[in-house]
């Protein structure tokens, strides 16, 4: 070979390499250029007039690009009242590690290709109007730490390969459509998830035991669906659990006594539309001391208030309405001192040993 081929031969390789390193950043470009075209409102025409290509998009507002290449690390919209659907060509930011387009019209699906971007640590697409069912592909994105996707029209089932991201430490799906019944191996890959939000939607069966292998969980919120069935004891194994709201859903059986193993607890709501029964448990090694809120209204709890109720000293809301509680108010109460909503109306108790708490 002559050495005007083997330099032909290079040049071509010199500018092939080159057509693919460019190609990275153009692919970003036009990425981001296909997400802004399909943005239909923009009332302050803050894209309109700034995502100008022109200038390098590693510019643009609501961009952040890597230090050392021009690649999108960051796209936060949020608040900029943006409307319009979410353009697959998202997919091809190959770089991106957080995606924030909460508080704004976004409407339409969630694009599958999302699950392309394995680099993603966020997603917060809290307050959009985004309808259809969450990706499965979402469940690919190894990485991913948090994850918000309330307030939304979201339909089906949350895809169980997403309870199989172990990186996830926040997640939220609250107020939305979502259907179905949570996985019963929820936690066996979920170590370090801190927060659990599914309330405001129409999730139903039983609240799995494998819960309680969540043992990093701070908030887990059930709220308003329909689960059913009974709290399982293993809710006692999180230890690091500060709010426990299972309010407004189908319930029956006891309130675990194994609850007040949990030290930290701030907030437990078990109230109205469940149907727990039982006497209330007592803690007789008065281990849940933080108590501020206790809200089991509208059960069917009976027998004395327990005593051990009242050794709470940092209650600071205590709501034990329509139950079928029995027997004295016991003259402690007036030891929480602490406490600024106190309601026990609607049970069988005589209130003749209270002064001052109607
Ligand atoms: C472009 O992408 C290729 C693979 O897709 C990668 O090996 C290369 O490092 C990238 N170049 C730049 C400048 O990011
Ligand atoms: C776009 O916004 C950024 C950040 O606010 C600003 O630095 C840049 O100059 C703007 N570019 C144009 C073309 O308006
Ligand atoms: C869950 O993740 C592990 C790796 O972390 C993987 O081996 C396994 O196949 C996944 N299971 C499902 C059902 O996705
Ligand atoms: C998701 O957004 C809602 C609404 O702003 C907020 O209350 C919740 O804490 C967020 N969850 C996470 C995991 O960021
Ligand atoms: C969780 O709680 C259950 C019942 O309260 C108990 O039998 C079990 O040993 C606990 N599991 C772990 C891993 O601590
Ligand atoms: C948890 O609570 C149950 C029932 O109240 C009790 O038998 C058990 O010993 C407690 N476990 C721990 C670790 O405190
Ligand atoms: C409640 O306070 C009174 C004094 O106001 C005290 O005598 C009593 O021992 C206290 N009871 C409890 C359970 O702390």
């Amino acid at each position: 070979m002559g050495n005007n081929v083997i330099f032909t031969l290079l040049t071509i390789l010199y500018f092939f390499i080159y057509v693919v390193t460019s190609l990275n950043s153009s692919t970003d470009e036009y990425a981001l250029l296909a997400f802004k075209y399909q943005i239909t409102s923009d009332p302050n025409k803050i894209l309109a007039k700034n995502w100008s290509q022109g200038t390098s998009f590693c510019n643009w507002i609501g961009i952040t690009c890597g230090t050392r290449h021009q690649r999108v690390r960051g796209l936060n919209l949020a608040n900029m009242g943006l409307g319009g659907t979410i353009a697959k060509e998202i997919g091809r930011l190959s770089f991106l590690r957080s995606l924030v387009i909460s508080n704004n019209n976004f409407h339409g699906f969630i694009p599958d290709e999302m699950g392309k971007l394995s680099q993603l640590r966020e997603i917060e697409m809290q307050y959009n109007e985004l309808s259809g069912n969450i990706p499965t592909s979402l469940g690919f994105l190894e990485n991913l730490q948090k994850l918000n996707l309330s307030y939304n029209g979201l339909i089906g089932d949350i895809p169980y390969m997403i309870f199989n991201l172990s990186s996830l430490v926040e997640s939220s799906f609250g107020s939305n459509s979502l259907s179905g019944s949570l996985h019963t191996d929820i936690c066996y890959n979920l170590p370090k998830l801190e927060m659990l939000r599914i309330s405001k939607n129409q999730i139903s069966g039983n609240i799995p035991p494998s819960l309680g292998k969540c043992t990093n969980l701070k908030l887990l919120s059930l709220s308003y669906n329909n689960f059913a069935g009974s709290i399982p004891m293993e809710i006692g194994n999180l230890s690091k659990l500060e709010i426990l709201n299972l309010a407004q859903n189908n319930l029956i059986g006891d309130l675990p006594s194994t609850i007040f193993n949990i030290t930290s607890l701030l907030q437990i709501s078990v109230g109205v539309g469940n149907k727990i029964s039982g006497k209330f448990p007592e803690d007789p090694c008065n281990r849940a001391t933080m108590l501020e809120t206790l809200q089991i209204s509208h059960n069917k709890f009976h027998g004395e208030i327990p005593p051990s109720l009242l050794q709470y000293h940092a209650l600071q809301n205590l709501d034990i309405t329509g139950n079928e509680f029995t027997g004295n108010i016991p003259n402690e109460i007036g030891n929480l001192s602490t406490l600024q909503g106190l309601y026990l109306g609607i049970n069988g108790l005589s209130d003749c040993d209270l002064d001052g708490y109607h």
